[in-house]
């Protein structure tokens, strides 16, 4: 936010070049920017702003590139530990949206004070992955408009210590079990989804907080299992005993916007909302499938929750927390909950009556996002998937349908979804060390998966429940914890951010590869930090989606620019875009820009987390690497490994860094790409829980400190970025 504001242009959103007789601004939508709003902005009540309705030729989206850049044209900004957003000379951040901000009629302002209620009626917390979605002058869902849209968002966590999200308490909640009911009560409603109704004037953009069509889905909303996981009995609980339906999503966090305009998210670190009895290995019996499947996903025996949720009282809402086998059986009790989480879920942004659907044939997993191939007619839809954990696998969904055109824009999004994404193929990739890899397929068709000698899978559903098992049987590589992937439209390769793996060891249980090529040290301070501390970003080459070979190499190693370029800079990072835990990576629709975001807790010592943008070459644009590490035994280990072409200044930039203690992540565009909305995750997370009343002692007391809303408690957040002069942001 310390940039200086630029003149604002009038034809600064849209492209205006039809100005004949298109209406005033808010003389069509009746749009009322909150007092809030207009002022942040610097822009006067009566500014108006002429948008037009065909503001692009041809598709923004799947390639096309309305606005194509090849040139960075912005100078880098520095690393920075300033608690501010810093963007560069020529550009402009903004706040439109933050936690605890109204989204529905009715609802009181936020006091940031921990005294606010009313979460299902507010933004939620832990702004995350989000997509765009145009509005036109009438409402009507669009696919060009630029100075109306819908932002739908995830919500994945909360800024905890100690059990309790203390930030939203006002003396920070309580740190012991068992949680107060009222206290959960709003952790429930902080979690989950929200789309928001966004629109501009001249330069300027907010939020409009009585939009009919804005939405929250909690933990508690209403879902729809679809898939093959429908009416499995591992989905069978007290609240649903034919396991068609099921409450809520969780830990929200990568997200993808389907070729049918619908918006997807990925489930993620749910597990560790659940509690599991120290007994209750033996209440399910010791060599039930269902405790082989708990184990491999994070729950063992005596596991405790999170939050501690389940001791909220005596109310479904806590108890569907406790993952124990309790009762004679799972139609009385909520053992089998933690398998009605772990997928990708969809919603229609623009129907707020349509439930949340989880596509389960997607896989369950800690899902970070989802990313489309570009769709071809008359070919099957494909999605790629990463499962974020360490040592963890890159996924690949194949639908059954193939495309048609005009499902692009059809008259029912979510029984589109259905179409491609309840039926299909999912696969899981293993990379061989000559730059090739294969995609394994995980059905009940390859007899490995059937033949697994640790997890007897007897259906696809139970493939589906299950995937991570049939996924280890297959001998899938296991990476340094697969976050965002994005398919780039200059040429359809596909990128994964991997961001990075302290477990990584030269010759340990997960050891050094062709594909996770690199073990190193470096110092936090004066704490050493081993492994694959900073990440890489793995690019992978298909001749066609739907092939079950691949080409492989490493985009990018993430490091610090004076670290060793023989073993750990090996792209050539400088001053300019040196970063360290790559974790969001989106292509532009409208510029095909990749950019980079980080969630680092590496490189913190010298800079906050930041958004770099890249101009990537192709895959095969490096070469072959061999990296030589000496065992403990003395011994020479080599790992041959494929990297990508070095980087410069005219290929990677830094382009934004935030504030303390956050990270970025989510971005989304205005179709015509003069817009770039992210969002500013987590600000002061490392404050503790006992300094809640002091901000003089907040790491962080950002947006408050830019000027955005009451208090001084930091907030999640999304922010909009825009050109002085209204150009394409990255121009
Ligand atoms: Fe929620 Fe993998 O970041
Ligand atoms: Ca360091
Ligand atoms: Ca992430």
């Amino acid at each position: 936010m310390n940039q200086p504001i630029g003149k604002p242009s009038n034809s600064f959103n849209d492209e205006d070049s039809n100005r004949s007789s298109n209406p005033r601004f808010d003389d069509v939508v009746g749009v009322r920017l909150s007092r809030r709003g207009m002022l942040r902005g610097g822009v006067a009540a009566t500014t108006s702003a002429v948008f037009g309705t065909a503001a692009l030729s041809g598709c923004a989206s799947m390639g096309g590139m309305a606005n194509r850049i090849d040139t960075l044209g912005f100078a880098p900004v520095p690393r920075s530990l300033a608690d501010t957003v810093i963007v560069p000379a020529g550009y402009k951040a903004q706040v439109i949206v933050a936690l605890g901000d109204p989204l529905l009629a009715g609802t009181a302002a936020f006091k940031n004070d921990g005294t606010d209620t009313d979460f299902d009626k507010r933004s939620g917390d832990h702004h995350d992955g989000m997509e765009w979605f145009s509005l036109d002058a009438s409402g009507k869902a669009s696919a060009t408009y630029n100075s109306r849209g819908l932002i739908a968002m995830n919500h994945e966590a909360t800024t905890d210590e100690k059990l309790s999200s203390f930030f939203i308490h006002a003396d920070g909640g309580t740190s012991t079990l068992p949680r107060k009911g009222d206290e959960v009560d709003k952790e429930l409603m902080i979690h989950g989804l929200s789309v928001v109704e966004v629109q501009s004037q001249g330069s300027s953009w907010a939020y409009k907080a009585d939009s009919q069509f804005n939405r929250r889905v909690t933990t508690m909303s209403d879902a729809v299992i679809m898939g093959p996981a429908q009416g499995s009995p591992h989905l069978v609980t007290r609240f649903n005993q034919d396991a068609t339906r099921s409450r809520g999503t969780l830990n929200n966090c990568g997200t993808g916007k389907t070729p049918w305009g619908t918006y997807a998210s990925g489930e993620e670190n749910w597990f560790g909302y659940f509690s599991r009895p120290a007994n209750d290995n033996d209440r399910r019996g010791r060599n039930d499938k269902s405790v082989v499947a708990l184990n491999r996903y994070g729950r063992a025996a005596g596991a405790p929750s999170r939050h501690g949720w389940e001791t909220g009282g005596a109310a479904d809402q806590y108890v569907r927390w406790n993952n124990g086998a309790l009762a004679a059986s799972a139609r009385e009790d909520y053992r089998n909950e933690m398998n009605t989480f772990g997928y990708i879920v969809e919603i229609d942004p623009y129907d707020k009556n349509q439930p949340l659907h989880k596509r389960t044939a997607l896989g369950r997993m800690g899902h970070e996002n989802v990313t489309f191939a570009i769709p071809v007619a008359g070919q099957p839809i494909v999605a790629y998937m990463g499962d974020d954990a360490r040592g963890e696998y890159i996924y690949k969904f194949v639908s059954d349908a193939k495309w048609e055109s005009q499902d692009a824009n059809p008259a029912n999004r979510m029984a589109t979804g259905s179409k491609y994404l309840d039926r299909g193929t999912l696969f899981v990739a293993k990379f061989r060390d000559d730059g090739v890899g294969e995609w394994i397929e995980l059905s009940m068709k390859n007899p490995i998966v059937a033949a697994n000698p640790d997890f007897e899978f007897t259906s696809d559903a139970e493939v589906a429940i299950f995937t991570r098992l049939a996924a280890d049987a297959v001998g899938a590589t296991r990476m340094d914890r697969p976050e965002w992937g994005g398919v780039n439209p200059r040429n359809g390769e596909i990128y994964f951010t991997l961001t990075n793996n302290s477990n990584r060891t030269v010759d340990g249980e997960i050891s050094t590869d062709a594909a996770n090529p690199r073990f190193y040290s470096d110092m936090r301070g004066t704490r050493q930090q081993l492994g694959n501390v900073n990440g890489h970003i793995i690019r992978l080459a298909e001749a066609k989606p739907t092939d079950a070979r691949f080409k492989w190499d490493i985009y990018l190693f993430a490091s610090e620019a004076g670290a060793d370029k023989a073993m750990v800079n090996l792209s050539n990072l400088s001053d300019a875009n040196d970063m360290s835990s790559p974790d969001g990576l989106v292509f532009s629709p409208a510029t095909g820009i990749c950019w980079i975001q980080t969630d680092d807790g590496a490189y913190t010592d010298q800079t906050n987390c930041m958004m770099l943008a890249a101009l990537p070459g192709k895959l095969g644009d490096g070469g072959k690497r061999t990296l030589a590490y000496k065992r403990a035994d003395g011994s020479e280990k080599r790992v041959d490994t494929q990297i990508g072409k070095p980087q410069s200044e005219a290929t990677l930039k830094r382009f934004l860094v935030g504030p303390k203690g956050a990270e970025i992540t989510g971005w989304c565009e205005t179709p015509d790409g003069r817009a770039v909305f992210i969002n500013i995750q987590h600000p002061g997370e490392n404050t503790k829980m006992a300094d809640v009343r002091d901000p003089s002692k907040y790491e962080s007391q950002w947006p408050a400190n830019a000027g955005y809303g009451a208090g001084r408690r930091p907030r999640s957040a999304t922010i909009v970025i825009t050109k002085n002069d209204g150009g394409v942001i990255g121009s």
